[in-house]
């Protein structure tokens, strides 16, 4: 059945309106669903509502400021800067589960210091059914979803989480912003995920690698932004690989398997596996059929040679590009090699070995790295 936003707007102010019986803290990460929420609630709910976006450290260039500025005329949103404690708290973790459960610890350790320091009973989140979903299906542990896993954040961090969007899917939330009056901006928003950074920084946590990627993202989404794709973005990962002869014989061009893990979904459950590095065939047609045939493996994600860079750099930078209509899967996206081959030489950074672009659909990849 076709959306309709106004019918859900009725039928969840008088629900919102009993549940929320105090003030509530809208927790604003920057992406659509979030941000929706926190809109929704404040135009029921008014003064009752107190929306904030934490600074954790991982979000894109300028983006806390940015988002703030969309939203100006809206409603009022104040920045928290807990970037220091966030990254002080991450770094060196590698495991991609590992940096998902510290964040969510971190981020609800925040939070619960803010509904206190607010007097604030609830918690408005902008979780949305595909998170729930796949943290039920135990693919990922999204940041913010508690309330299905049975945590109690009442006992745990002294808030009640209300969660207006739980029911709706990624275009059903872009739809309700449009009608909410919400810009352009902010309802085409690409999704980006709450720990942002965080999990496009793949394996160990650095603050050099965090500001290598913070860098790239900047130049990948300047150069994609105007293609229509449903998300792209950079990753960061090193480039520590070992050729891998079976494989490159299998499907005929050099297969390198890096070192760095990242995650999949491979018949519908979680996977983490390596990424793999091919040098070969520039026609998305083969590349297809090879990504199809090696992440039969343990390999989750696939990635094609753009070009080398430093040649005493030490990471690679990847850029993912997909298209989707619900994200639950994907499609990669066949950007020209020219464009691609422009975005590597825009990104001239030091220490960074190679640009590469991601190949690999969703399944078997999932379309973050971790
Ligand atoms: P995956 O990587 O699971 O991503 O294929 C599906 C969609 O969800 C976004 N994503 C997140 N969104 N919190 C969010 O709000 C998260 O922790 C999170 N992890 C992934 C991802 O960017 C993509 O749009």
């Amino acid at each position: 059945m076709e959306f309709n936003p106004e019918k859900f707007i009725e039928e969840i102010s008088p629900q919102l309106k009993e549940i929320v019986d105090g003030k509530a803290i809208a927790a604003v990460s920057g992406g659509v669903d979030s941000t929706t929420a926190s809109v929704l609630s404040y135009k029921i709910l008014g003064e009752k509502i107190i929306p904030i976006m934490i600074d954790t450290g991982f979000l894109r260039e300028n983006e806390a400021n940015n988002v703030k500025n969309m939203l100006k005329d809206i409603m009022p949103l104040q920045i928290i800067d807990e970037s220091e404690r966030f990254i002080s708290g991450l770094e060196g973790l590698s495991d991609a589960e590992e940096k998902r459960k510290k964040f969510r610890q971190l981020f609800y350790d925040t939070l619960s210091r803010l509904v206190k320091e607010y007097n604030a009973k609830y918690l408005i989140q902008g979780t949305i059914a595909a998170d729930w979903v796949e943290t039920q299906g135990g693919i990922k542990t999204q940041h913010n979803v508690l309330v299905q896993l049975g945590i109690d954040t009442e006992k745990e961090w002294g808030f009640k989480v209300v969660e207006p969007l739980a029911d709706l899917y990624k275009d059903e939330v872009r739809a309700l912003a449009r009608y909410l009056g919400l810009p352009k901006e902010i309802y085409n928003r690409q999704p980006f995920p709450g720990p942002g950074l965080l999990v496009r920084t793949v394996g160990k946590l650095t603050r050099e690698k965090l500001e290598l990627v913070r860098r790239a993202t900047a130049i990948v989404e300047r150069n994609l932004s105007n293609l229509n794709l449903s998300q792209y973005f950079a990753v960061i990962f090193e480039s520590d690989a070992e050729y891998n002869e079976k494989l490159s014989s299998e499907v005929g061009c050099k297969v390198k398997i890096y070192k760095s893990l990242a995650t999949g979904v491979k018949g519908d459950v979680r996977a983490y596996g390596n990424v793999a590095g091919l040098e070969c065939s520039k026609d998305y047609e083969s590349l297809r059929e090879i990504m199809e045939k090696i992440t039969k493996y343990n390999i989750t994600h696939v990635v094609v040679k753009v070009k080398d860079k430093d040649p005493n750099g030490v990471y690679t930078v990847g850029i993912r590009a997909v298209i989707t209509q619900d994200f639950m899967t994907a499609d990669f996206a066949k950007i020209d090699w020219d464009l691609l081959e422009k975005i590597a030489d825009e990104i001239n950074i030091q220490k960074i070995k190679e640009i590469v672009y991601d190949i690999t659909t969703k399944p078997p990849a999932t379309i973050e790295y971790e």
